[in-house]
């Protein structure tokens, strides 16, 4: 594979990367939520790289991306009434829908299953790349599998570089953390929440009425339990050097400075949390006040810090209200699930 191209999203590059997915091959492409890794959805051979290029466990099924609502019928055998009412209201944007799967649709795609991810994202870079395809796009997050998913071209460069031809640079993720999934897949069940994402839970609620949290959003799936989507059970967002570690609570200095002879940490921290106390030994990442902006940088913070300058990254928690959910439900993974309280 020759070397990885950066294009600055253009006119120029959607047409390039059009040719591309429409030739079987891979590109690294921007959207409102993380950057993707995309494959022409209705190609086998090609989505197949994805999986190679990713590390990625087979099982796990990806996401098809679609530019028009015409799209949506190749892909899916059915649009259940309540993805009717979720469309309009959130689409384009970052909320992903599992619906019953269309027979186009090969099977590595869905990974085996009968159902298929769908989504209409906003970002205007990416509706001109698939309209540049023509083609309806399978992509999951653009990182190797495992890592934080990416929300900065540098980012897919440092996982994709000589994997695939193209990134299409559109820069920073507007909120930094994956789409909201879904499933509507079957009607005589509630709809149910699988990850939560920026279309929170109670958006989704004031849409549908009876929304279900899926187990492993907060809590670890019990064993035993099968997952009703594949994600649920791999590992994720987790730095290659250091290990991250979910404070809850307001004593976090004292907490790390137990910590701070024998190691090298750091902390990510929303504004306002800690500054007042300079933790020494410790590097202080302040991702904003609100949860939108520690969304939006959380990703990018441990993709920063995890160049083996430490050892422990603390990571504070949030609430789970709003878009809060989606940031603890990331970090959680991150951190094992383990949270540590600090005010015990
Ligand atoms: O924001 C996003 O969703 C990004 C951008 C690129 O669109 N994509 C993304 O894809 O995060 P990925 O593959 O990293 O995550 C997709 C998640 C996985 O947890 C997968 O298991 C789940 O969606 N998923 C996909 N298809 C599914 C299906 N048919 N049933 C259940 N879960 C499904
Ligand atoms: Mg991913």
């Amino acid at each position: 594979m020759p070397d990885t191209l950066l294009l600055p999203a253009s006119p120029e590059a959607f047409a390039r990367a059009g040719e591309l997915l429409r030739a079987g091959e891979l590109v690294g492409f921007p959207t409102e939520t993380v950057y993707g890794l995309g494959a022409n959805a209705y190609d086998g051979a090609a989505v197949e790289k994805i999986f190679i290029a990713k590390g990625r466990p087979q099982n796990n099924p990806l996401i098809v991306h679609i530019s028009d609502m015409d799209m949506l019928g190749g892909i899916v055998a059915r649009v259940p009434e309540r993805a009717a009412v979720l469309a309009e209201r959130f689409w384009p944007g970052p909320l992903t829908m599992i619906m019953p799967k269309n027979a186009r649709i090969p099977s590595v795609v869905s990974a085996g299953l009968d159902t298929v991810g769908v989504r209409f994202p906003s970002d205007p870079a990416c509706m001109e790349m698939i309209r540049a395809a023509a083609v309806p796009v399978a992509a999951p997050s653009a990182n190797r599998s495992g890592l934080p998913s990416p929300t900065r071209a540098a980012h897919v460069m440092a996982d994709m570089r000589g994997r695939i031809p193209l990134i299409i640079d559109g820069g920073p993720c507007r909120f930094g953390l994956e789409s909201t999934v879904i499933d509507l897949s079957d009607p005589d069940r509630p709809p149910c929440l699988l990850r939560p994402g920026a279309v929170t839970l109670d958006m989704l609620r004031g849409a549908l009425g009876e929304v279900e949290v899926s187990g492993g959003v907060l809590s670890p799936l019990a064993q035993g339990v099968q997952a009703r989507s594949p994600g649920l059970m791999h590992k994720h967002y987790s730095p290659e050097h250091a290990r991250v570690v979910l404070l809850g609570g307001s004593h976090l200095a004292e907490y790390i400075g137990g910590y701070t002879p024998s190691h090298r940490c750091a902390l990510i921290a929303k504004r306002g949390a800690v500054e007042q106390t300079a933790i020494p030994g410790c590097e202080l990442v302040l991702l904003g006040e609100s949860d939108e902006e520690y969304a939006a940088s959380i990703f990018d913070a441990l993709r920063t810090l995890d160049d083996g300058r430490c050892d422990l990254i603390f990571c504070q928690a949030t609430g789970t209200g709003g878009i809060g959910l989606a940031v603890m439900n990331r970090l959680l993974r991150s951190a094992g699930f383990n949270i540590v309280e600090t005010d015990v």
